[in-house]
């Protein structure tokens, strides 16, 4: 594949939105489903047996989404992450990962997951593949309360595990997704925050977010940062970091007493739109420039339809260029109190948040 390849071109400064944004991640979602039925995310009303999911050949070719990485790397993103739906579902993502890996440009390839199908092994080839780290969702360490959000009845013990198995495979760091929803597991929040003190495991706590329009999300269920920051100082002294990297979604904390890091990704209280370097590409080939975006712009068809790897950056680099998206500041802005659900906006398991 390397040798495919154009070389990185130099010539080419990286591209920057209307914001002055340049674009640095590449958000790749690998199929539409998913084997949890998270309530917040693919509720069972919604995505039961009679849900039309992507059929096969409307997806992607490894070939293709390896086409489009390069050209992305070589306008400036460096970043890959692999999403879904539940990324490990699409099968020999090996091959997929190992050609991603051998992009120039690239350094850092990671991969969200539910932890499922992270058996020892599976993590072990990921890692051989190319994949720098993971990231596992867990929403709760109690299974009873795990089980209530999964919805299909799969317990938090075998994430636990799944998060062993990703730690000893050297895809660190681990970080961990825990989505607070009040009246759910907001009373998850100390156990989370005990069971991962001193196991070098990041655990990042989302608020949670008016994502898509199946979640009939409401601003009274959101937990905002400030909320849970005070529920961990009821227990622990903890003190803000500063960010890694600029743009990044996660306020960053650390134990006083050396017992690691945490993370709180504040989306709606306090947006972090300003820094967004993130774009997104579906599983069938569309490119979203937010993920509160209600349409992508189809690269499919150009990919099928002959267009040459200069045409391709063309139409990148202007669709990057023309980009204005800051919705979740907007979403402040026009009120602090609407219901998620009529405007057709992508959902969570199509573009992989
Ligand atoms: P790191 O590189 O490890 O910091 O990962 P990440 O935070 O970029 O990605 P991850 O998939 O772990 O995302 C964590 C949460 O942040 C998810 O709920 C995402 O949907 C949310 N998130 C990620 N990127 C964005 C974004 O651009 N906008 C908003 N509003 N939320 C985002
Ligand atoms: N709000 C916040 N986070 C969400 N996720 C899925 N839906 C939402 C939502 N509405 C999380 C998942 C996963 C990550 C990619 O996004 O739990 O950890
Ligand atoms: Fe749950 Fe993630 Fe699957 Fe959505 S994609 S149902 S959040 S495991
Ligand atoms: Fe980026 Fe859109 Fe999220 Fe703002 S709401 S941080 S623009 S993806």
């Amino acid at each position: 594949m390397a040798s495919q390849n154009h070389p990185p071109d130099q010539t080419t400064p990286g591209v920057t939105d209307r914001y002055a944004r340049p674009l640095q991640d590449l958000r790749i979602s690998l199929t539409d489903r998913c084997n949890f039925r998270c309530t917040y995310c693919m509720p069972r009303e919604l995505f039961g047996s009679e849900h039309l999911f992507l059929p096969r050949r409307e997806l992607l070719d490894f070939e293709e989404i390896e086409r489009l990485a390069r050209i992305a790397a070589g306008l400036g993103v460096t970043k890959l992450r692999l999403t879904g739906g539940e990324p490990l579902l699409r099968r020999d993502i090996d091959v997929l990962i190992a050609r991603l890996a051998a992009i120039d440009g690239i350094d850092d390839i990671c991969l969200t997951t539910n932890g499922s199908l992270l058996t020892e092994q599976r993590a072990r080839e990921l890692k051989a593949a190319g994949v720098n780290r993971v990231t596992l969702s867990l929403d709760a360490i109690d299974d009873d309360v795990f089980k209530a959000i999964n919805d299909v009845g799969y317990p938090a013990s075998k994430v636990l595990t799944a998060i062993d198995n990703a730690k000893a495979a050297g895809l660190t760091p681990v970080k961990v997704n825990c989505v607070i929803q009040r009246g759910v597991n907001e009373d998850q929040i100390l156990p989370m925050a005990e069971y991962f003190r001193h196991s070098d495991v990041v655990l990042r706590f989302i608020e949670f977010m008016d994502v898509g329009t199946s979640n009939g999300w409401r601003m009274e269920e959101v937990v905002p940062a400030r909320e849970i920051v005070e529920t961990i100082r009821t227990r622990h002294a903890i003190s803000r970091l500063p960010a890694n990297v600029p743009g990044e979604t996660a306020n960053r904390w650390v134990y006083d007493d050396g017992a690691g890091e945490i993370g709180i990704i504040a989306s709606v209280s306090q947006p972090f739109c300003g820094g967004c370097t993130r774009a997104r590409l579906s599983a069938i080939g569309e490119l979203y420039t937010c993920l509160f975006g209600v349409h992508g712009r189809d690269l499919r068809t150009p990919l099928r339809s002959g267009a040459s790897d200069d045409e391709l950056r063309a139409l990148l680099s202007g669709i990057w260029a023309a980009r204005d998206d800051r919705y979740s500041e907007q979403r402040g802005e026009e009120t602090a109190n609407r219901r998620g659900d009529a405007d057709g906006k992508v959902e969570m398991s199509y573009i992989g948040g």
